[in-house]
């Protein structure tokens, strides 16, 4: 009998605690509306469509009963065959979110992905390509896209009689940078241990933490990359809104370019 080769059981932890102060809703993000429903249903019907995973931990804002309605109705919607849903209160940051969803994760858990509910439209291939990483041996591994804008570093100029508020210390070579998303999928011991090591830093350094990678690149474990996609934008500012509703009406059609 041949057996799946390096099946993993997997679980994607969906962090949707955030409160969308950029957004500028006056409610979390999670909950506001895109193309009619709102954003976390998106986010939560594309990781099942995705197939990838055995249970979807969800970390909603601690007492936001509308949301936790929302992902029961949505359980009872999937019945049997889906993947198990379980809902955590998220915390004050982003990682500590992700610190909810990972103490609640069935045993034998083999690997974890770790998805914003903010890139709502992420298409299949991208969680395709990050479980096939995991299952070719990965530790782990991120959606990259090349950079577009020319990046620079700057550093505030003294003020008094500078004739601009900062000036340019340095040019990133281009070909090097890459634009980073979600989801961000690691063998579960590596993200369990970069977490640990995390409780250490100090509020300066938590602050600078944006993503999972970057606590997994400080215990020294390599981070793989592989394409992500422009349609996996974070709806981030009403900008992002109006972009990410024209991607779901499909206007670029055939012009579309998976970046
Ligand atoms: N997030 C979370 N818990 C937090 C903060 C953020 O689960 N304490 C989640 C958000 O819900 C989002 C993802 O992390 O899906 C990325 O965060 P971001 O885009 O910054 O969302 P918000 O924090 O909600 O937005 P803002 O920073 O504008 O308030
Ligand atoms: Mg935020």
């Amino acid at each position: 009998m041949s057996e799946t080769p390096n099946r993993l059981v997997t679980a994607v932890i969906l962090v949707a605690a955030g409160s969308g102060q950029r957004l500028g809703y006056g409610m979390p993000k999670a909950a506001v509306p895109l193309g009619g429903e709102p954003i976390l249903m998106h986010a939560l019907r594309g990781i099942v469509a995705s197939g990838i995973s055995s249970q979807v931990c969800i970390a909603l804002p601690a007492g936001n009963d509308g949301l936790r309605r929302l992902c029961e109705d949505f359980r009872e919607e999937l019945a049997d065959g889906g993947p198990l849903l379980t809902i955590v209160d998220g915390g004050a940051t982003r990682a500590d979110s992700v610190r909810a969803g990972l103490d609640a994760l069935m045993d034998g858990t083999d690997a974890v992905m770790v998805h914003d509910a903010a890139r709502a439209l992420t298409p299949d291939s991208v969680f395709h390509r990050i479980a096939d990483a995991l299952a070719a041996g990965a530790e782990a591994v991120i959606p990259a896209i090349a950079v577009v804008d020319t990046v620079k570093t700057v550093k505030a100029t003294a003020g008094g009689g500078s004739p601009a508020p900062e000036v340019v210390t340095g040019t990133a070579p281009r070909e090097d940078l890459r634009a980073v998303q979600t989801p961000q999928g690691f063998r579960l011991p590596t993200l369990q241990r970069a977490h640990e090591a995390a409780r250490s830093l100090d509020p300066q350094q938590s602050a600078a933490v944006t993503d999972d990678a970057l606590l997994v690149e400080m215990t020294g474990t390599p981070v793989h990359v592989v394409r992500g996609s422009t349609q996996s934008l974070k709806i981030t500012t009403p900008l992002d809104l109006i972009l990410a509703e024209g991607l779901l009406e499909g206007p670029l059609g055939a012009r579309w370019v998976e970046g």
